[in-house]
């Protein structure tokens, strides 16, 4: 039975969060969430999948083809064990971005630092992202973070799990595969980096893909975390991704969903934006970063944020600037 009352606001919402009753917090986020730091996201216009050209990458014409039809291939099991040239020919750039830390943790990470911080009720952030932005928010504890797609600054070889050190590896990145975006950046041809242990040219960062199985963490974690959770925030995904979108329906009814993002996902898996207060799930619309200024505002957490300015991305800084 539900106890707790659902928001309609974000005013009400960050009364739930203040709520003594409201025990158990947990985020789920998606790629929406780190679109202020300049990552693009995967499904929007502008997304990874929608400005793929498979024409482009070192591939097979039966792989392009695959890809043309659903760019997920290029992130799949599938085609990464016979030719690894389109994932780290698509990835390239984030990778050495990545390594350079040229992305900054947005104010919609920082909500779950201050949420930690200020309130000691952040069960876990559930992040299937694989840019490691949660992380910079060093005042949550590593094992609050459940990083669902694993993560793009560990590199292992898929064959034998052999490690590779990051530096080592972005190196290899730089020399041995073409920059598909800006061709001056690297070599005019891709050549294999192999994994030092067994020789398979199956090397690339800790990254979940297509076809491949979750950490076991992200099943112990919400096994845990799920019965008993007060409220579930969804943020900047599109949800259309399994297992990871299951939290959504693993909490028990009486959890209150929260949803932001710039449109309605979820109604599939049993998301309801009609019932409002009668029901359990509350929408909030817009930018992540937008909203969860006015929620830091609406909880009197703006100071907290204010003095951590420098460490976000111009855009989210922008945006701090204009509150008052
Ligand atoms: P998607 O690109 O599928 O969805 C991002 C969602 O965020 C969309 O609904 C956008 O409308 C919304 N969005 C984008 N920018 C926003 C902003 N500034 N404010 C609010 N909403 C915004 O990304 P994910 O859901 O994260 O997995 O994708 C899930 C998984 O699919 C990824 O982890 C990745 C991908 O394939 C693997 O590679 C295994």
């Amino acid at each position: 039975m539900k106890v707790l009352q659902t928001p309609v606001d974000i005013a009400s919402l960050a009364r739930l969060i203040l709520n003594p009753d409201c025990r158990s917090i947990a985020i789920l986020t998606g790629a929406g969430v780190s679109v202020a730091s300049g990552i693009p996201d995967f499904r929007s216009p502008g997304g990874m999948y929608a400005t793929l050209r498979p024409e482009l990458l070192t591939a097979t014409p039966q792989q392009r083809k695959w890809m043309a039809m659903d760019p997920t291939y290029v992130v799949s099991w599938d085609v990464f064990q016979s030719n690894a040239f389109p994932y780290l020919e698509v990835r390239r750039p984030f990778i050495l971005g990545t390594q350079q830390q040229t992305w900054k943790a947005t104010i919609a990470h920082r909500f779950a630092e201050l949420l930690h911080a200020k309130t000691s009720k952040l069960t876990r952030v559930y992040t299937q992202n694989i840019d490691g932005l949660d992380r910079q928010c060093t005042a949550i504890p590593c094992d609050r973070i459940v990083s669902v797609h694993g993560s793009i600054a560990q590199v292992a070889c898929e064959g034998c799990g052999a490690d590779m050190d990051l530096e080592e590896f972005c190196q290899k990145v730089r020399t041995n595969i073409k920059d598909i975006y800006e061709p001056s950046n690297g070599p005019a041809e891709s050549t294999p980096i192999q994994c030092s242990k067994c020789g398979q040219a199956l090397v690339k960062p800790k990254t979940v893909l297509f076809g491949r199985n979750l950490p076991k963490e992200f099943f112990e974690r919400s096994g845990e975390d799920m019965p008993n959770l007060d409220l579930l925030i969804v943020a900047g995904t599109s949800l259309v991704v399994s297992p990871a979108n299951s939290l959504v329906y693993q909490v028990p009814e009486s959890t209150i969903r929260v949803v932001v993002n710039a449109e309605p996902v979820g109604e599939e898996l049993g998301v309801d934006y009609e019932s409002g207060p009668a029901g359990r799930d509350f929408f909030a619309q817009g930018d992540c970063d937008s909203v969860f200024l006015d929620l830091i505002q609406e909880l009197g957490w703006l100071d907290d944020l204010k003095a951590q300015n420098d460490l976000l991305p111009p855009k989210s800084q922008k945006l701090l600037a204009g509150t008052t």
